[in-house]
């Protein structure tokens, strides 16, 4: 009979596949920060790729928290549209709509890392891991803002710039 597996083995697995993603998105946002025209957009990507640097940081401390070495496990839905938006850098490149496709890009993935640190934290609270919660809302809440600043780029410039060419 399979081992059966409890909510503490549930958060390992997942704190996993966060790593994975935040060390995925690492590689791609300095791409992405390359490819956009707009100065306002390049620095956004540069200011949460430092942030994504802590957000590293902050899920060892996750995982030392539960005795376990950091470990990351392939996350397909990451990886995924990750690929989108290297799609749209290919295939808008030069474009004037290049940004305008660059944000929902980049909106999906902090989209996706709110789902899962939402999750972990509600979870952590569940396990009584109470650095966990901190460190995970702490990410969150910088996730959230990311999340915030993109939409406000979006409406205020990009869209119209795509509009107009
Ligand atoms: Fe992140
Ligand atoms: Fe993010």
């Amino acid at each position: 009979m399979a081992k059966q597996k409890n909510l503490r083995e549930l958060f390992h697995d997942t704190l996993k596949d966060i790593y994975f993603a935040e060390k995925k998105i690492l590689t791609a946002l300095p791409k992405m920060a390359k490819a956009a025209q707009s100065e306002e957009l390049k620095e956004a990507f540069q200011k949460h790729e430092s942030e994504t640097e802590e957000h590293v940081e902050r899920l060892d401390k996750v995982f030392a928290e539960l005795d376990a070495r950091p470990s990351g496990k392939t996350c397909d839905a990451i990886v995924g549209i990750i690929e989108e938006g290297q799609e749209v850098m290919k295939e808008y490149k030069g474009s004037p709509a290049l940004d305008a496709g660059l944000l929902p890009a980049a909106q999906a993935v902090e989209h996706y890392e709110i789902s899962r640190y939402g999750t972990l934290k509600t979870w952590a609270q569940e396990l009584g891991l109470e650095a966990a919660v901190e460190l995970l809302d702490t990410t969150l809440a910088e996730e959230k803002k990311t999340d915030e600043v993109l939409t406000e780029i979006a409406e205020s410039s990009v869209n119209q710039h795509a509009e107009a060419a």
